[in-house]
C-alpha cells in the first residue's frame, strides 16, 4: 500500500474508533440540525478532527477540505488537499442503521491520487491509488461484468433536504425503476460507490452530493474498471455535484435514460 494511503488509513481507524463506541449507544447522541434533514452528531466532530490530527501530522502543508470544519485556511501546498468526510451516512448513524462510512481522498491539481472509504459495520476497507487498481481489504475488486441495464442493480439517493430537483429526480427514478432490475437507496454515498467497485450494484446515480459525499469513492469506482460522470458523462460531477457511475456498460446505458431528462433546470 502506498505510504499516503497508509496514514490514510490510520486516521480512518482512529476514527472508526470513536463512531464504534459511539454506536454502541446511539440514544445518547446530541443531535444538531445544521440545516432541514442535514444532521450533525459530536460523533461526527471528533471523527473529523481526530482525521485531521493524523493527517496533518504527517502532512503538515497539504491542503484540507472537511465537511464540518470546511476548508482549513490556507495550505502551504494548495495543490494537494485531502477530501474528508468523517462520517457519511450521518441519518443512518442516528438510528443505528448499520450503513454509514469514513471516506477521505487525496486530491492533487484537482485530480484524485488517494481514496479510502472503511466500513466500520463490516470492516470493509476500500482503497484506491490512481493507476494502481482498486482493493477491498487489500484484494483486488473490479466493478460487475454485468451488460444489460434490465438485469442491472442500481443505487441511488433519495433527494431528502433538498428539493429544488425533486421533480426530474423522480422523473429520472421511474424511468431507471422500470428499465432495471431494481434500486437500492443503502444511505451513504461513498459506500455507494465503494459498492459499485467491488460489483455488489452495477450502478449509481444521485444529484445534489457534496465534493466529500463522492471523492474517494470516484477513483475507487474508476480504478475497478468503472466509469463516473455527471449527468451528460462528463467531469463536471464534483461541482455539480450530480453524478453516475457503473461498470462501461451499465454507465452508458444510465446515460442514455437520463438524457431525455436534461433541461436548463437540471443541467448535467
Ligand atoms: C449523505 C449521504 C447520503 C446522500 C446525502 C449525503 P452525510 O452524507 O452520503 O447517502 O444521499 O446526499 O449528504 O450527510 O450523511 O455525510
Ligand atoms: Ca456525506
Ligand atoms: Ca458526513
Amino acid at each position: 500500500m502506498h505510504p499516503i494511503l497508509n496514514i490514510a488509513v490510520k486516521a480512518a481507524r482512529r476514527a472508526a474508533s470513536i463512531i464504534n463506541r459511539a454506536s454502541l449507544d446511539v440514544d445518547k447522541l446530541t443531535v444538531a440540525v445544521k440545516q432541514q434533514s442535514d444532521f450533525v452528531t459530536e460523533v461526527d466532530k471528533a471523527a473529523e478532527a481526530a482525521i485531521i490530527e493524523v493527517l496533518q501530522e504527517a502532512y503538515p502543508a497539504y491542503g484540507i477540505l472537511a465537511e464540518e470544519s470546511g476548508n482549513a485556511g490556507t495550505a502551504a501546498d494548495a495543490e494537494h488537499q485531502w477530501i474528508i468526510d468523517p462520517l457519511d451516512g450521518t441519518t443512518n448513524f442516528i438510528h443505528g442503521f448499520p450503513q454509514y462510512a469514513i471516506s477521505i481522498g487525496l486530491a492533487h491539481k484537482g485530480v484524485m491520487q488517494h481514496g479510502l472509504v472503511f466500513d466500520p459495520n463490516r470492516n470493509e476497507l476500500f482503497t484506491a491509488t490512481k493507476g494502481g487498481g482498486a482493493f477491498m481489504n487489500e484484494k483486488r475488486i473490479r466493478v460487475s461484468n454485468r451488460i444489460r441495464l434490465d438485469a442491472a442493480l442500481i443505487g441511488t439517493g433519495f433527494p431528502y433536504r433538498m428539493f429544488d430537483h425533486v421533480d426530474s429526480y423522480l422523473s429520472i427514478f421511474k424511468d431507471i425503476a422500470q428499465k432495471s432490475a431494481g434500486m437500492r437507496r443503502p444511505g451513504a454515498a461513498s459506500l455507494d460507490l465503494a459498492w459499485v467497485a467491488c460489483g455488489r450494484m452495477d450502478g449509481f446515480w444521485e444529484l445534489g452530493l457534496a465534493p466529500w459525499d463522492m471523492a474517494a469513492g470516484t477513483l475507487l469506482v474508476s480504478e475497478a474498471g468503472g466509469l463516473v460522470g455527471d449527468l451528460s458523462g462528463e467531469a463536471a460531477y464534483m461541482t455539480t455535484g450530480n453524478i453516475v457511475g457503473g461498470n462501461p456498460k451499465i454507465f452508458s446505458q444510465l446515460l442514455q435514460v437520463i438524457a431525455p431528462h436534461l433541461t436548463a433546470k437540471l443541467p448535467a
